[in-house]
């Protein structure tokens, strides 16, 4: 059976984002599945229900949810739901798709995971430049308050099951995307990340113990319990299955979110759902900017998490950036490094000073500056990054170094022998791309 949209049915519908719309869509819409949650579930065993489901987070790591979710302690303290909205990474924009254009969603995915862990109070942290969909949400969840959706009888069922939903507003700083980073931001703080261990589900939100999933995993809640565990373990591979939505930017015809089953083909999402690409494809970033890139002889790896893995990379936030053959390598990678550097909240001094480093490296080659020895340096500095540091951040300048390295070396060592880019391009400037065609 061709595989439905389900994430992204209602994108550009009129109203779609309003609870009316919401309550009229028949079978598996109007918070049924909150309800069937609740009525049909034991918290413990919706947990197990999850896990059972292979649900697997969406926000870059793609941790079993149900897991994770089992990892709160039953020691009687309050605990925590966080959303996480900050959605910074390159590439990906996917949550603020859902956020925006189906609201309640993502609302009947809180309730859902609520129950589950039982937490009376969930918080969605929310990007600062999302202005847009910080409104919309808050409406819905206005509007769930005043339905008796939300607050001390969710859904009026008569479980004494209370939750309140809060928006946090960010500032717009990439690290408030890493859990622990988000969960000082919300306290108030700089959003700086913690050493973990504790994990935040043993201490986080004011050191009491706090879940954080990504937007897109927690809006997959309602389709996993609405439609059951077999329909949702039947789209993609056992070990990670569901709906998944791709991000495809770049040179591609079509630019655009994309929903699919887990485990389609990346040609297959450039070419049947993206158009296609703008001339000849050079390399592909299979899951946001921090991902290691894939030459063209991988294009028929399936998306999943496994298998992208397996081939070197990681489907992270799926953010599928496609690069072609007018693309100088040099110049793509320091671009990331200006990106991740900026980025860098400075706690560690591998991150603050290396990236640093590197993109000073990666400028002085970029612009025919570059010493011999300093692809060795390069290579050196990176190492002496990766690994060393409180949070991912730093790595995610690391692996792309590694791997642009590795896999467009004669790219490098011409720079360094010819003090220009081997595409024929001005240095530190991409080349002109045809306006792509508004995506669908
Ligand atoms: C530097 C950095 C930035 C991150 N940014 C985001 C982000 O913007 N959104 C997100 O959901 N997860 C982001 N993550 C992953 C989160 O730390 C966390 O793993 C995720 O929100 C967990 O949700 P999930 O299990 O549902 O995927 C980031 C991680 C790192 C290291
Ligand atoms: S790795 Fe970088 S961003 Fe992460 S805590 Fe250390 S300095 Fe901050």
């Amino acid at each position: 059976m061709p595989f439905e949209p389900v994430l992204s049915r209602y994108f550009y519908v009129k109203d779609g984002h309003t609870l009316e719309h919401y309550m009229a869509r028949g079978q598996y819409g109007g918070y049924s599945a909150a309800k069937k949650a609740l009525t049909e579930f034991e918290p413990d065993k919706l947990t197990q229900y999850v896990k059972e489901s292979n649900l697997r987070g969406r926000g870059g790591a793609g941790f079993s949810t149900g897991l994770k979710w089992t990892f709160l302690p039953k020691n009687g303290k309050p605990r925590y739901l966080a959303v996480n909205a900050d959605e910074s990474e390159p590439g990906t924009f996917k949550d603020r798709q859902l956020m925006a254009y189906d609201p309640h969603m993502l609302i009947e995915g809180i309730i859902i995971a609520c129950w589950a862990v039982q937490s009376n109070s969930a918080f969605i942290f929310i990007r600062g430049e999302f202005a847009r969909e910080a409104v919309r949400l808050q409406q819905a969840i206005d509007d769930c308050y005043a339905a008796g959706i939300l607050g001390a009888d969710v859904l009026k069922t008569g479980k004494n099951f209370k939750l309140d939903i809060t928006i946090i507003r960010g500032a717009g700083a990439y690290i408030c995307g890493e859990e622990t980073g988000l969960l000082s931001a919300a306290e108030g703080k700089r959003a700086y990340p913690k050493i973990k261990p504790p994990f935040p589900a043993v201490e986080g939100y004011f050191r009491l113990p706090t879940v954080i999933n990504n937007v897109e995993t927690i809006c997959n809640l309602p389709h996993l319990i609405g439609r059951g565990k077999e329909w949702y373990m039947g789209l993609g591979p056992a070990t990670g299955p569901g709906p998944k939505l791709y991000c495809l930017s770049g040179h591609v015809k079509k630019p655009g979110v994309y929903e699919a089953p887990l485990g389609t083909s990346l040609r297959s999402l450039i070419y049947d759902y993206a158009g296609g690409p703008i001339g000849e494809i050079k390399g592909v970033i299979p899951g946001g900017s921090s991902m290691p890139i894939f030459t063209p002889d991988l294009l028929d790896t399936p998306m999943d998490f496994d298998t992208v893995r397996a081939k070197g990379s990681f489907l992270g936030s799926a953010g599928v950036i496609v690069m072609n053959t007018t693309t100088c390598m040099v110049n793509a990678l320091l671009n990331l490094a200006r990106f991740y550097h900026h980025e860098s909240c400075g706690q560690c001094t591998p991150c603050r000073e290396g990236l640093g480093w590197l993109e000073k490296l990666l400028h002085r080659l970029e612009f025919g500056h570059a010493k011999p020895d300093d692809l060795n340096l390069i290579k050196e500095v990176s190492g002496m990054v990766a690994k060393r540091t409180i949070c991912l951040l730093a790595d995610s300048l690391t692996m792309p170094v590694d791997s642009y390295m590795k896999a467009y070396f004669k790219e490098f060592e011409f720079h360094v022998r010819e003090k220009k880019c081997m595409t024929g391009t001005e240095p530190g400037k991409f080349a002109p791309v045809e306006e792509p065609a508004l995506a669908r």
